[in-house]
């Protein structure tokens, strides 16, 4: 998505973002920097560094004021992601190996807890207590969310409301996060911050709705990540939750989902039964409806280019998945 022509409004930016993390990856020990790196020049979208650097513009800051935040943000963020690979067991991120693969799992866990210590270092550079605080208190939320997933899987009670909450913990508050103290930092007003908040928050919704129909239908290549994962490990998502509700051959469908160690041809089948129960529709369309909350909120914000972006930034996440 870097190409993107309307990502070129913090391309410069993004560079100075990946320089500094590139600055941070380094550690007294060799193996550890290595996998930092490995997972930093893998690329990856960067949007919740974009997010701050985004709001912070919006609301008049130079870039010096938000780099560290938005350094801290996409290492939060990474460091997740190493984690969250162990768990899954992934073997693919960003398409290339995933550290645990690479360097064994106990680097891997390491290599988060390195990436996330060093981010606090970075946010304990402001002064404003804000700060610290919504991060502290986004990265508690982001393990519960987890946690909560892990206890609910292979669960086919799963509600719309309970799939919600997750993936506002999980994925939403981040983002939310991100443009929220991106505003912060630059010294905006309460209402802005506000209205940034709700755009970041409906936003994130929206994200992890489309990231997980991705996991459906995508083809694994674009995604640098491979497909059916959240079928596999019993993470029962919108259009399954959708499809539960609706399909004919329900008994099938509840068969397959509960299904411990699936095979391949299973999962083609799932997926194909959860699209003719109309699944992945149905969650476009809610991710949709979260899109145009945020462009909603998006619309209070200071005119000028980097509101526009934001915008655009909708529609990307939209087209992401269709
Ligand atoms: C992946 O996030 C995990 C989710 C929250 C869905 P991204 O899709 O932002 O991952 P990268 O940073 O671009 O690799
Ligand atoms: C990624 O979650 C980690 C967080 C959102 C904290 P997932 O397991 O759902 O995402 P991918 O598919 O591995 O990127
Ligand atoms: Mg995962
Ligand atoms: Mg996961």
């Amino acid at each position: 998505m870097n190409d993107l022509p309307l990502w070129q409004e913090v391309q410069a930016d993004l560079q100075q973002v990946e320089v500094e993390l590139l600055r941070q990856a380094d550690a007294p020990d060799p193996v550890l920097s290595q996998a930092a790196r490995h997972l930093i020049q893998a690329g990856g979208k960067r949007l919740r560094p974009a997010f701050a650097i985004l709001a912070a513009r919006c609301c008049g800051a130079p870039l010096e004021r938000v780099l560290p935040l938005a350094v801290a943000l996409e290492m939060i963020h990474m460091a997740s992601l190493v984690h969250d690979d162990v768990i899954d067991a992934s073997p693919l991120r960003r398409g290339r190996p995933t550290v645990w693969t690479r360097w064994g799992k106990e680097l891997s866990l390491h290599t988060g807890d390195y990436l996330f210590a060093r981010s606090l270092l970075l946010v304990a550079t402001y002064d404003d207590p804000r700060i610290p605080s919504i991060l502290a208190s986004t990265s508690v939320k982001m393990v519960q969310g987890e946690l909560h997933q892990l206890a609910g899987a292979f669960d086919l009670d799963v509600t719309l409301r309970d799939y919600l909450k997750r993936i506002y913990r999980k994925t939403a508050l981040l983002i939310a996060a991100s443009c929220q103290l991106g505003a912060i930092a630059a010294g905006a007003r309460e209402e802005l911050i506000q209205h940034l908040y709700l755009y970041g928050r409906n936003l994130g919704m929206a994200f992890q709705i489309t990231d997980d129909v991705l996991d459906m239908v995508a083809e694994p290549e674009r995604l640098g990540k491979p497909i059916g994962s959240d079928l596999r490990q019993g993470v029962i998502t919108l259009p399954a939750i959708y499809a539960l509700r609706t399909c004919a051959k329900k008994q099938k469908l509840i068969c397959l989902l509960a299904r411990r160690d699936k095979t391949t041809v299973e999962i083609q089948e799932l997926i194909q039964l959860i699209k003719n129960c109309g699944g992945i529709d149905y969650a476009l369309g809610l991710a949709e409806r979260y899109l145009a909350r945020a462009r909603q909120h998006a619309v209070f914000l200071p005119a000028g280019a980097a509101r526009d972006t934001l915008m655009g930034l909708t529609y990307y996440i939209r087209a992401r998945g269709i």
